[in-house]
């Protein structure tokens, strides 16, 4: 079968009602979601909870993609079959983390820089070889006395170009993640600023790049207060925000928009995203989606506690925030089915 091009990869990845889901922790950020339910962090658990989450029937009805860990797309299921083949085999593409990690940036007392340019190409090839579709790069944006710098928003936004680039050259559709933390007690204005600056940067330097926009996906932040301000903003003001910032900064020729959670709780990511999408009711260019990494796993790791019997407890809990998200897509969510899931 002919391979799909990247406008189609790009276009299935923010197909109506869907999202990603994000299960690309490292080796040691996956340590911390283990600790948290006292699951120890082994090659095999590691795998068993993959494994868990990717089997989950009917998954591919609200997720399009799920974006992998080197180890996770080199890993197989209980049955044998590689990760990247079993989804592809469910209708959901394979994608794959590629950076090497935030790093301290020199001469940038508390600033970070995305590293994993070196080989790339290379190993983008192997990626593609072993199924991946697309690709993400994350970079890290601190709020705080003075920064974010000049320095690392271009530094950031540079990183981000050179990759994307390097991935459509290589077969692969880029998700362009800059996030913008949540960590500090900045007001939520100071959050639209930096969020406006950023994704101006980085447009920036995709062009500058030659990246075709069209072939490539944005994973933002959303607009919100930081975590230790006393005033928190109310959904409706986040939705709004963000939707201005993108509306600034996002041409119309992007593939599509999903969110990365960030740190929000569950549920606020969910209507947050359907807050979004109910204000805008399609007259955006884009489509608004998720790729929730902790807003999708949360509840399912909880449910799962390390136990195989707990196994269809924690897939009930992966769907049942798979399809809460997929109606924030279309606005229809409403928190009163929340309530309905746990009655059930
Ligand atoms: P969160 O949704 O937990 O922020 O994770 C998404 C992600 O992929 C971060 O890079």
């Amino acid at each position: 079968m002919a391979t799909p091009s990247l406008e189609a990869v790009a276009k299935a990845m923010v197909a109506p009602g869907k999202g990603l889901l994000a299960a690309d922790e490292s080796t040691g950020t996956i340590e911390k979601r283990l600790a948290g339910i006292k699951v120890a962090n082994t090659e095999e658990n590691r795998r068993a909870y993959r494994d868990l989450l990717f089997t989950t029937k009917g998954l591919s009805q609200y997720i399009s993609g799920v974006i992998l860990y080197d180890e996770t797309l080199r890993q197989k299921a209980a049955d044998g079959t590689p990760f990247a083949e079993l989804l592809a085999k469910n209708g959901i593409l394979p994608g794959i983390k590629v950076d090497a990690g935030a790093k301290d940036l020199a001469f940038c007392p508390g600033e970070k820089v995305t590293e994993g340019l070196d080989n790339l190409a290379k190993r983008c090839a192997e990626y593609v070889k072993l199924g991946a579709r697309f690709a993400k790069w994350r970079a890290v944006i601190t709020i705080g006395v003075d920064i974010p710098s000049s320095t690392c928003i271009s530094a950031n936004a540079h990183a981000l170009a050179r990759y994307a680039a390097v991935c459509q050259q290589a077969g692969l559709v880029p998700i362009v993640e800059p996030e913008v933390l949540m960590d500090g007690n900045h007001i939520i204005h100071r959050c639209e600023e930096v969020t406006e600056w950023t994704l101006n940067a980085v447009y920036e330097a995709l062009y500058l790049n030659r990246v075709a926009l069209e072939r490539s996906v944005l994973k933002p932040s959303m607009v919100i207060s930081g975590k230790d301000c006393p005033e928190q903003a109310e959904v409706a003001e986040v939705a709004e925000r963000t939707v201005r910032v993108l509306k600034r900064t996002v041409p119309g020729a992007v593939a599509g928009i999903m969110f990365l959670s960030g740190g929000q709780s569950d549920e606020l990511a969910t209507e947050h995203l359907n807050a979004m999408n109910k204000m805008s009711s399609g007259r955006l260019p884009w489509t608004l989606s998720f790729s929730y990494g902790r807003a999708l796993q949360a509840p399912s790791l909880k449910a799962w506690k390390g136990a195989a019997a707990n196994a269809a407890a924690g897939q009930a809990a992966l769907l049942h925030r798979a399809r809460m998200n997929s109606l924030a897509c279309a606005g229809q969510y409403n928190a009163s089915l929340e309530e309905q899931a746990l009655a059930a």
